[in-house]
């Protein structure tokens, strides 16, 4: 893989860091970048030493959506050569936790690479919002189709229609973050739940993910049935095996993995 030009990456522990760096940008994605994030947290699912992805973005802001600069003068034929959002569709299949920790502005395309994330923490000044519909355009990344999944048709609408920006506390009470936090708190809060959710067991952790996906697809008999075999699957671990020695003995399970 040639040497990432607009993320930097690190490993701490188990977890897997992937960090936006583009600052003079406020980190707005150009499909190089969105494919260097993409390669970053599939090299991050292959790793068998690491249990959690977090995803932030260096300087004032997480990201400022989808680099303006590269589409304007596109054509619907481009468009559809180029096939944009190919890359995009791989993040739904990383199958290890993905926390995102924004700040500033989580516009358009940030937005929404936010929302492909598992787990969402932001400062309390975060701004949220899709103002593509300013620019002439749509959300093109799953916007429309995760926001209104999250908040609901009504809601969704607003937000999209208007392009007006939502502050952090208003984000919340939709249910669209996790939690808030003082911006010197964001990444030692995200850190501490990455390296929680790390040190479970991973089989547990990785068919938890699946299941909870199936339930925005399924009816709640198949999703229930797709849960069922997960359960059952997880008695081939050695780690179902020692959680439960563990609990009878009284001690600490050492969980390994497997
Ligand atoms: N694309 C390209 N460049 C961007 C950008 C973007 N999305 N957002 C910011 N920048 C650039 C600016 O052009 C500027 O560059 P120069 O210094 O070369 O002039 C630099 O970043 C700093 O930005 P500003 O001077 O505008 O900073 P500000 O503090 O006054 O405003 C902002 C910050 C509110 C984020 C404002 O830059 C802004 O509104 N950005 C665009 C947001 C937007 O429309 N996002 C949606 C993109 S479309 C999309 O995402 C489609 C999709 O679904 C995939």
């Amino acid at each position: 893989m040639p040497m990432p030009q607009y993320v930097k990456t690190a490993i701490d522990g188990a977890v897997g860091r992937i960090i936006l760096n583009r600052p003079e940008r406020y980190n707005a994605l150009n499909r190089a970048m969105i494919r260097e994030i993409v390669e970053a947290m599939e090299q991050f699912d292959r790793d068998e030493t690491i249990g959690a992805i977090v995803l932030s973005g260096a300087g004032k802001s997480f990201s400022a959506g989808a680099d303006i600069d590269e589409m304007v003068e596109a054509t619907p034929i481009t468009m559809e050569l180029l096939d944009p959002f190919a890359d995009w569709d791989r993040i739904s299949r990383v199958k290890k936790p993905l926390l995102a920790a924004v700040h500033g502005y989580v516009l358009g395309g940030g937005f929404e690479l936010a929302l492909a994330c598992d787990l969402i923490y932001a400062t309390d000044a975060t701004r949220f919002g899709f103002p593509e519909v300013n620019l002439g355009v749509m959300p093109g990344a799953g916007g429309t189709q995760r926001l209104t999944k999250r908040i609901g048709r009504t809601r969704a609408l607003e937000w999209l229609w208007t392009g007006e920006q939502m502050t952090a506390d208003q984000a919340e009470r939709f249910g669209l973050v996790n939690r808030l936090v003082e911006a010197d708190q964001l990444e030692a809060t995200v850190l501490t739940v990455a390296h929680r959710i790390a040190a479970q067991p991973k089989m547990s952790v990785r068919l938890i993910k699946d299941a909870v996906d199936k339930a925005g697809d399924l009816s709640i008999q198949d999703g229930m049935e797709h849960e069922r075999r997960n359960f059952y699957l997880l008695f081939a671990t050695d780690d179902q095996t020692e959680g439960m020695q563990a609990f009878l003995e009284k001690r600490q399970p050492t969980f390994k993995g497997n």
